[in-house]
C-alpha cells in the first residue's frame, strides 16, 4: 500500500513532494511528535491543517479515512458530480432512519469518504450565503468575529476567481471586485452554455419580484436570481484536498494519513480541574491494528456533522444516560452532543421539456455516443457541458413578513438578507432525485427549505466505531417547515408559469403532474412523497457563547474548543448552530480559516 500511495505521489506531482502522504499508520515516521493533529480532511480540516502548517516550527498531521480522489475522472470531471450518488467507493454509504415527516422513507445520506471529504462529491455551489447568518452566528456567540464585516477580508485567502473557458463575458453575471483573485480555491462562473439559460433568465426578466435578476448572490444580499458560481477552476473541481492539502505536501513539517479512522480519542490528563484530550486511537478496520499517538497542542476534530459527534460521544463526551446506555463510561457529561442536527430538505419539480436535447442528463444517461463524445472533449479540449456544474442558475427569495404562515411562529430566518427559500433549475433530470421513466424529456425546477425549524439528532446505536451512527434529520416535523416548502413548491410552479418557458416546457410532468397545485394537502403530500436532502447537515456540536452547555446550551465555545475540556477543538459544519441560508462548504472555509487565525495567534474567549 505505502509502495502504491507514494507511487501515485511521485506521478502526481513530478516529484515535488516533501512532506509525505502515509497509506498505513505503521509506516508514519517513529517518535515523531505532532503539535496538532487533525482529523478529517474536509472543508473545516484541510484549511486548518494547511495554515498551521505555514508555521515552520509546527509539526502538523492529518488523518483521514477514505483514500485520496485523485486523478478520479467522476471527481475532476465538475457534469458528472450525479454520478457520484447515492453511493460510490468514496462514499461512507450512510443512510438516515426512516422520516415520520417523509411518509416513513429513509433514504441515503450521501458523505465523502476521501480526502477532501464532500468537497470532492459535492455539487460545487459557491454560496456564502447572506450577511445575517453571520451576524447571527456573532451574535448567538457573543463574539463580533464571525460577523460577515469580520469575515470578509478572510475570502482574499479563500477564492481565486479565474475567468471561464469559453471566455464569454461575465458582465451581470459575477462581480469580480468582491471576489477573492489569489486564495487557495479556484471559481468560475460556467463554462459553457446550458439549453436552459436563455428561459431562465428571460422569466426572470419577465416576472420580477422574487425572481428578479442579481449580479452576485455573495455580496451578502443573495436574494433574487443569480448565476451559478463553482468551486471549478479551468473546468476541474476544486476541492480542500486540491486546493489546500497538496500545495502543503511541499512541507516538510506536514503529514497526512490516509485510509485510517480514528476510533477515539484518549484523555492524557487533567489541566486547570478540566479534561486533557490530546490523545487519538486510530485503525485501517475493524480487525486491523489500533495506533495511538498523543498531539503536544491540540486534536481538532473536522470528520463532519455526523462523525465528530460519533468521535465524541465514542469517548464519553455525551450526554451520560445514552452513553451508560451503550457502556461508555462517561468523561463529561456533555448534553449537547449529537442533538440538533439541521439540514434542508430540496424537493426536485419534473416539468416535461418539449425539445429532447434540452434533457442534458438523460440524454447523457441514454446515449452511450452523447456521453463519450462529451467526455472526450472535456479530455481533449477542455470544453463542453463537461467543465459545468450540474446547472446555471439558483434564485433566492424570502415569505412575505405579512403571510399568514408567520402567525404564531417567529421568523426562523437569520435576519432580512437571508432567504427562506431556493429555487435551482436544472438541464435535465438525475437519477438520484427519483426513479426516472426510461422515456421522456424533462427540466428539473428544484425548491429548497432553507430555514427548517425541526432538528434532528446523531446518536449511537453500538460502542462500535466501525458501525454507523443513527442519522434522524427529522424532516418536516414542524408545521413551519411543510408551510413553507409548500410556499417554495407554489413559487417555483409560478416560475414555470413565465412565457419565456412557451415552445420549452410543456407543463408540469409525471407525479407532480396530478397534484391539485391550489390544494395545501395535495402539495404536502407531495413534499413528504418527493422530498430528499440536500446534504447540509449542521448543528451537532454546535458552539454558543461561553458558560456552561447547561446555562447556554451548545458544545464548543466562540473559538470552537469543546467546552470543558482541555486541547480539544471542532473545525467543521458540525459547528454550525444553524444551517445558514445557502450552502455550506464557503462557509465552512471561511470558519475553518478563521479558526486556524484563533489557533496560531492563542486568542481565548472564554476562561
Ligand atoms: C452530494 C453532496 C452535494 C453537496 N453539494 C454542495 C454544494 O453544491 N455546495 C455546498 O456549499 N455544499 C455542498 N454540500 C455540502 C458540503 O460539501 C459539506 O457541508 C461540507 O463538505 C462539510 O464539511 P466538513 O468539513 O464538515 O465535513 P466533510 O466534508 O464531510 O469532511 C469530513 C472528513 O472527515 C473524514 N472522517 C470522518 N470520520 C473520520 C474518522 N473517524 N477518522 C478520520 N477521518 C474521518 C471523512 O472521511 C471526510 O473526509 C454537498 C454535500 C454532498 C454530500
Ligand atoms: C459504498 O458503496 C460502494 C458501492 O456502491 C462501495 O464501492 C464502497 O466501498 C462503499 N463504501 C464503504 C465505506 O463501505
Ligand atoms: C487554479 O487555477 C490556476 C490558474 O488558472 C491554476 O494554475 C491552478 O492549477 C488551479 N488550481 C487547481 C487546484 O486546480
Ligand atoms: C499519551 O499520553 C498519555 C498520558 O500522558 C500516556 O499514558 C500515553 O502513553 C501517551 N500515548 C502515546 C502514544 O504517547
Ligand atoms: C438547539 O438549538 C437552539 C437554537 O440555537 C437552541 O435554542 C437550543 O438550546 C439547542 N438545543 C440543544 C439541545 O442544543
Ligand atoms: C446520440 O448522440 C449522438 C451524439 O450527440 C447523436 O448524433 C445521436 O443522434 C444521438 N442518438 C439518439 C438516439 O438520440
Ligand atoms: C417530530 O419529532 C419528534 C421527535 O423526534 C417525534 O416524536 C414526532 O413524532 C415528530 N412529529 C412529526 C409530526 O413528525
Ligand atoms: C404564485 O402566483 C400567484 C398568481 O400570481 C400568486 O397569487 C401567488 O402569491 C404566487 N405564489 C407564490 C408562492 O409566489
Amino acid at each position: 500500500m505505502y509502495v502504491h500511495i507514494i507511487a501515485l505521489v511521485a506521478l502526481f506531482f513530478a516529484g515535488q513532494i516533501h512532506g509525505a502522504l502515509f497509506g498505513d499508520p505503521a509506516h508514519l515516521p517513529k517518535g515523531k511528535v505532532y503539535d496538532y493533529i487533525i482529523v478529517g480532511s474536509g472543508p473545516g480540516g484541510s484549511p486548518v491543517a494547511a495554515r498551521l502548517a505555514e508555521e515552520p516550527a509546527l509539526n502538523v498531521l492529518v488523518i483521514e479515512a477514505g483514500p485520496t480522489g485523485f486523478d478520479v475522472t467522476d471527481i475532476e470531471v465538475p457534469a458528472l458530480t450525479p454520478y457520484l450518488q447515492p453511493t460510490s467507493s468514496f462514499d461512507w454509504n450512510y443512510t438516515m432512519i426512516p422520516q415520520p415527516g417523509l411518509d416513513g422513507r429513509a433514504f441515503p445520506f450521501s458523505r465523502g469518504k476521501v480526502l477532501g471529504g464532500c468537497t470532492a462529491l459535492n455539487w460545487m455551489f459557491w454560496v456564502r450565503c447572506a450577511r445575517d447568518d453571520y451576524d447571527r452566528f456573532a451574535r448567538v456567540t457573543g463574539d463580533d468575529g464571525w460577523s460577515w464585516d469580520a469575515i470578509l477580508p478572510l475570502w482574499n485567502k479563500i477564492e481565486r476567481l479565474v475567468p471561464p473557458l469559453d471566455r464569454h463575458n461575465t458582465n451581470g453575471e459575477i462581480d469580480s471586485s468582491i471576489h477573492g483573485k489569489n486564495g487557495a480555491i479556484n471559481i468560475s462562473v460556467h463554462n459553457a452554455p446550458y439549453p436552459t439559460d436563455e428561459p431562465v433568465v428571460r422569466a426572470a426578466q419577465e416576472l420580477g419580484g422574487d425572481f428578479r435578476l442579481i449580479e452576485d448572490y455573495n455580496s451578502g444580499d443573495p436574494l433574487g436570481l443569480g448565476w451559478y458560481q463553482g468551486s471549478i477552476g479551468n473546468g476541474v473541481r476544486n476541492d480542500a484536498a486540491t486546493a489546500y492539502l497538496v500545495p502543503a505536501l511541499q512541507r516538510k513539517n506536514f503529514d497526512v494519513l490516509i485510509n485510517t479512522q480514528v476510533t477515539k480519542l484518549v484523555q492524557t490528563g487533567v489541566q486547570g480541574g478540566k479534561p486533557v484530550f490530546r490523545g487519538v486511537l486510530f485503525a485501517q478496520s475493524r480487525n486491523a491494528p489500533t495506533f495511538a499517538l498523543n498531539a503536544s497542542k491540540e486534536v481538532i476534530l473536522a470528520a463532519g456533522a455526523f462523525n465528530t459527534p460519533q468521535i465524541l460521544l465514542l469517548s464519553g463526551i455525551g450526554p451520560s444516560a445514552d452513553l451508560s446506555t451503550l457502556g461508555i463510561p462517561t468523561v463529561i457529561d456533555h448534553p449537547n452532543v449529537g442533538q440538533n442536527l439541521s439540514d434542508q430538505p430540496i424537493v426536485p419539480l419534473p416539468y416535461g421539456a418539449a425539445e429532447e436535447q434540452d434533457d442534458i442528463y438523460s440524454n447523457l444517461a441514454r446515449n452511450a455516443t452523447f456521453f463519450q463524445e462529451s467526455l472526450s472533449e472535456w479530455e481533449t479540449k477542455r470544453s463542453g457541458i463537461f467543465t459545468n456544474g450540474a446547472n446555471n442558475q439558483l434564485g433566492f427569495f424570502r415569505i412575505p413578513a405579512t403571510d399568514s404562515i408567520f402567525e404564531g411562529q417567529p421568523d426562523p430566518s437569520a435576519g432580512p438578507t437571508a432567504p427562506h427559500l431556493e429555487i435551482v433549475p436544472f438541464p435535465g433530470a438525475f437519477a438520484f432525485l427519483g426513479t426516472l421513466p426510461p422515456t421522456g424529456f424533462f427540466t428539473i425546477l428544484a425548491a429548497v427549505l432553507l430555514t427548517p425549524t425541526s432538528r434532528g439528532s446523531v446518536t449511537l446505536s453500538s460502542p462500535d466505531p466501525f458501525t454507523q451512527p443513527v442519522i434522524n434529520p427529522n424532516f418536516l416535523n414542524t408545521t413551519f417547515d411543510i408551510a413553507a416548502l409548500r410556499h417554495g413548491l407554489r413559487a417555483a410552479d409560478n416560475f414555470s408559469h413565465a412565457h419565456a418557458w412557451d415552445g420549452f416546457l410543456t407543463g408540469r410532468a409525471l407525479t407532480w403532474a396530478l397534484v391539485d397545485v391550489d390544494v395545501d394537502a395535495e402539495v404536502d403530500e407531495f413534499a413528504r412523497e418527493s422530498a430528499i436532502t440536500i446534504w447540509h447537515p449542521t448543528g451537532t456540536a454546535a458552539m454558543a457563547r461561553c458558560g456552561t452547555p447547561a446555562e447556554v446550551g451548545g458544545v464548543v465555545d466562540p473559538d470552537l474548543r469543546v467546552k470543558g475540556v482541555e486541547g480539544l477543538r471542532v473545525v467543521d459544519a458540525s459547528v454550525l448552530p444553524f444551517v445558514p441560508a445557502g450552502h455550506p462548504q464557503a462557509v465552512i472555509y471561511a470558519f475553518a480559516e478563521r479558526a486556524a487565525e484563533l489557533i496560531k495567534s492563542g486568542h481565548r474567549a472564554c476562561l
